[in-house]
């Protein structure tokens, strides 16, 4: 089948078209089109994403997404038959000045492309940008008479490990992938710092959260400190790498928040206030001394999460270790969890390709998948669905 997946929880406005074939132990994915518009520019001066910014990006480049993502796909043709009445697009796109009229001049006059069903973000993240994406699912869901479905964005991460990319390709051959259960699934995020135990696919026990900032929001924010642009992950992580390089030891001591507090939560905002005060008492950053530091707060990050996977691995007895979210990427971490499967044994590490570790459409188009299997599809015309910023995965 094939299912169009929309993302717009936070900066990125992604559409893509992934044909998903198989069941909830065989599954095969294959991307036939992917369009991500980074807001990463607009956000950049600020330092972080405003929620009414990031929602009028991304009314402004919905349409732009879906049809380019149609085009790859191959699905794009002109002259519609959509019979749909526009009056109830309208009303579906109220709350979003600007997209009913992109929506009318350049969507309708698609005919209803080759798609079995329409899976959207509708949480959590933000709500005024979670809810341009709703809006637009369920106006592409009356337009061309085709089922939504509703997806967890943490459920998307997950299952974005699913994929295994041919990196120089976006269009890879099709796979198909098991996973063994009890599985252990870290989600370290701009958003959030969570350890999900997933007993099956779509059964889901959240067993570890931060009780402050996410790490993402964590590296963002230190690297602010250190003078460098949003987001700052990948920076903090290549000034790390050049200090390893150059220095054998860490020349700092930053503390692990929480690493003996006997449960498998977070805390990264007291990490956050040490750097503060260690930067503070240092007259001035050289370049050297930003690198030492960043070296230091990654090691303490990847102290943190290392060691947590590790307790909720051996808590649940986990044959497989999942890791998603935007610092996934992170080439340290990665390297950490690595040296951490293959010390406990037995354990096998699941981790997205760098395309799929930050926020995409494909993954949410996989979870729809999923949850197809579990749960039915929903008609906009019958079932109210909406955004929640604060959706939980359960
Ligand atoms: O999953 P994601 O794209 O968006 C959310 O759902 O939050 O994650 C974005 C976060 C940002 O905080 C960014 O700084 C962080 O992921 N990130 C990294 C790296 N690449 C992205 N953090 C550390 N190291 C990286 N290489
Ligand atoms: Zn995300």
């Amino acid at each position: 089948m094939k299912i169009l997946g929309i993302e717009t929880s936070c900066d990125e406005t992604a559409i893509c078209v992934l044909e998903a074939n198989g069941d909830l132990v065989h599954m095969s994915f294959r991307i036939l089109g992917d369009a991500v518009y980074s807001q990463v520019k607009t956000h950049e001066q600020y330092g972080g994403v405003f929620p009414m910014m990031a929602k009028r990006e991304h009314a402004a480049n919905l349409v732009p997404m879906l049809l380019k993502a149609l085009e790859e796909a191959g699905l794009k043709k002109a002259s519609g038959d959509n019979e749909r009445n526009l009056k109830e697009i309208e009303r579906l796109l109220l709350r979003e000045p600007g997209l009913f009229e992109a929506v009318r001049e350049n969507v309708v006059p698609i005919k209803r492309p080759d798609i079995d069903a329409i899976a959207v973000t509708h949480g959590p993240g933000l709500e005024p940008a979670l809810w341009v994406g709703v809006n637009f699912a369920k106006a592409l869901s009356a337009l061309w008479d085709v089922p939504l479905i509703p997806v967890n964005h943490m459920e998307g991460h997950i299952v974005s490990v699913l994929l295994r990319e041919n990196e120089n390709s976006k269009f890879q051959i099709p796979n198909t992938e098991e996973i063994s259960f009890p599985a252990i699934a870290l989600l370290i995020s701009g958003g959030h710092t969570q350890i999900v135990l997933a007993r099956n696919w779509a059964d889901y026990v959240i067993v570890g959260d931060t009780r402050d900032d996410a790490v993402g929001e964590a590296f963002d924010k230190v690297a602010r400190m250190l003078g460098l642009t949003y987001p700052g992950g990948p920076q903090i992580s290549r000034l790390a790498k050049s200090d390893r390089l150059e220095h054998t030891k860490s020349r700092f001591k930053l503390p692990r928040p929480m690493i003996t507090s006997g449960d498998l939560d977070f805390s990264f905002s007291g990490l956050k206030t040490a750097v503060l005060y260690l930067v503070r008492k240092i007259p001035e950053l050289t370049d050297d001394i930003k690198r030492a530091v960043a070296r230091e707060f990654e090691d303490a990050a990847a102290d943190v999460l290392t060691a947590k996977a590790s307790d909720a691995i051996k808590r649940f007895g986990a044959k497989t270790l999942i890791v998603g979210g935007g610092v996934s990427g992170n080439a340290h971490i990665r390297a950490r969890l690595a040296e951490l499967a293959s010390k406990v044994g037995g354990i096998d590490l699941r981790l997205p390709s760098t395309r799929l570790s930050t926020d995409n459409a494909v993954m949410i188009a996989m979870a729809g998948f999923v949850r197809l299997q579990t749960t039915a599809a929903i008609n906009p015309y019958e079932t109210e669905f909406a955004a929640r910023g604060d959706l939980r995965l359960s």
